[in-house]
């Protein structure tokens, strides 16, 4: 038998000011991109933005459905647009915001295991680690070099061959 640990660094900073220019501007696009969101279910509104190594910005915010499991979260919506607009172009970074109609959200909203999954995949695809910035309506922002630290032991490409 042997142990392994699995551990991995983040940023803490206690507010968006904090932050280097990039992310701050790509946090203020995801914050922005909430006003897309169709959220009457939940009354939780997330937005997203993606940012392409070629500097474009593609944004995306959470669909819900009446058949809940037909929604989409903010951050597929987002890079699957962005690869679905510029396929074949890495994806550098990505920012996640939200507000709710019931409270302040004041932590920062970490993606859910499918989310994670999906952005670890262009990860993968380009050999190229995703900046994650993780902010909520106010308060404090992560930031994560890599989706997979978020993932460890991800699913991956040989795992559908033998
Ligand atoms: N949601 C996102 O859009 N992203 C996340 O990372 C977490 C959850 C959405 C899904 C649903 O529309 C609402 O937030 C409540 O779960």
């Amino acid at each position: 038998m042997k142990q392994i640990t699995h551990s991995f660094d983040y940023q803490v900073f206690d507010s968006v000011h904090e932050l280097q220019s990039a992310d701050g501007e790509l946090l203020e696009k995801a914050k922005n991109a909430i006003a897309g969101s169709y959220a009457p279910y939940s009354r939780y509104h997330v937005g997203a933005a993606v940012k392409l190594a070629n500097g474009e910005i593609i944004t995306g915010s959470n669909q819900e459905n009446m058949s809940f499991p037909a929604g989409l979260c903010a951050e597929r919506v987002a890079v699957f647009a962005a690869s679905s607009n510029f396929p074949g172009v890495p994806v550098a970074s990505i920012a996640i915001s939200a507000i709710s109609d019931e409270f302040e959200v004041c932590e920062p909203v970490p993606p859910c295991g499918m989310c994670r999954q999906a952005i670890v995949e262009y990860e993968m695809k380009y050999n190229n680690k995703i900046r994650i910035i993780l902010g909520g309506h106010s308060g404090k922002v992560f930031v994560f070099q890599g989706m997979s630290s978020l993932l460890p032991l991800a699913f991956h490409e040989e795992g559908l061959t033998k």
